[in-house]
């Protein structure tokens, strides 16, 4: 992979968008190089959270990169589109939290690649927007489907149609970021929260995500069912047995992920 680095800090997987001359821009061989890693995570068993950030100082993704698409035909939009919706799915069905740790601007396609994280903390220093419309085209990263799930349709309408840029402050009062932290302090924050997950029960992350995703584009009567299903399929782990048992006994417990 040369556009992409995948660390490991114990359990916890930290992927760097690392173009910054681009400012890490997504061209075809970033976005499979991310789905490469993505799936190199997949496999590990003991992973327990994917951090996302971007490589350099001022970026975490500038967006899709816009030398290689000016001259794109239809058909090979999509195929490009396809490619960054894939990303957005792998995320989506990865067993562990995918957390996007946004330092600098995450604009079209890196906004939307962050609003595909489970969880979104962002610099001070960083920038959000959807500026496509300024090109001429709409986000097709999943932008608008996910930023009108995460704040709302009369907000995702102004963010997409005026294509404006907002800091992190205001992304956090329309719910698109969950804190603010300073730019040293922000991989510090998400390997900390990324770490306190880590000691939970990994299968139970694993189903908490998959119904809260589920549940949230589905009915609410089919939702409770979704989650009243894998509430019992829990209590055939032995990470459930070692929970409960953990607790009775006052210690603190020991989860294998089985
Ligand atoms: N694609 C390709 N190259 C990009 C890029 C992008 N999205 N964003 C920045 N770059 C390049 C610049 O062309 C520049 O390259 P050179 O040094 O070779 O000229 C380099 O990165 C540094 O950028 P700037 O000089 O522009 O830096 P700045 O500090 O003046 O401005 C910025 C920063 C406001 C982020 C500006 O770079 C910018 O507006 N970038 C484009 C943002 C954008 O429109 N993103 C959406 C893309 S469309 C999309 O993402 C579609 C989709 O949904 C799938």
């Amino acid at each position: 992979m040369e556009l992409i680095n995948l660390e490991w800090d114990g359990a916890i997987a930290v992927l760097t968008i690392n173009r910054p001359k681009a400012l890490n821009a997504l061209n075809a061989q970033a976005i499979a190089e991310i789905l490469e890693a993505i799936s190199q995570v997949a496999s590990k068993p003991e992973a327990r959270a994917l951090i996302m950030t971007g490589g350099g100082e001022k970026a975490f993704v500038a967006g899709a990169d816009i030398a290689e698409m000016a001259a794109y035909s239809p058909e090979q939009a999509l195929a490009f589109a396809t490619a960054g919706h894939k990303v957005g799915e792998a995320l989506a069905s990865l067993g562990v939290p995918t957390i996007a740790a946004v330092n600098g601007f995450a604009l079209g396609g890196g906004c939307e690649l962050a609003m595909a994280c489970d969880l979104i903390y962002a610099s001070e220093k960083a920038k959000f927007g959807l500026p496509e419309v300024t090109l001429a085209v709409i986000p097709g990263f999943g932008g608008t489907q996910r930023l009108t799930r995460l704040v709302g349709r009369a907000r995702a309408k102004e963010l997409v149609f005026t294509g404006d840029m907002i800091d992190a402050a205001k992304a956090k009062e329309y719910g698109l970021v969950l804190d603010v932290l300073a730019p040293d302090k922000l991989l510090a924050h998400c390997k900390e929260v990324a770490g306190r997950i880590a000691r939970r029960g990994p299968v139970a992350i694993a189903q908490a995500k998959r119904v809260i995703d589920q549940g949230a584009d589905a009915m609410l009567s089919d939702a409770n069912a979704l989650e009243r299903q894998a509430f019992a399929q829990l209590f055939a782990t032995t990470d459930q047995r070692e929970g409960m048992k953990a607790f009775l006994e006052k210690r603190p417990p020991i989860f294998t992920g089985k």
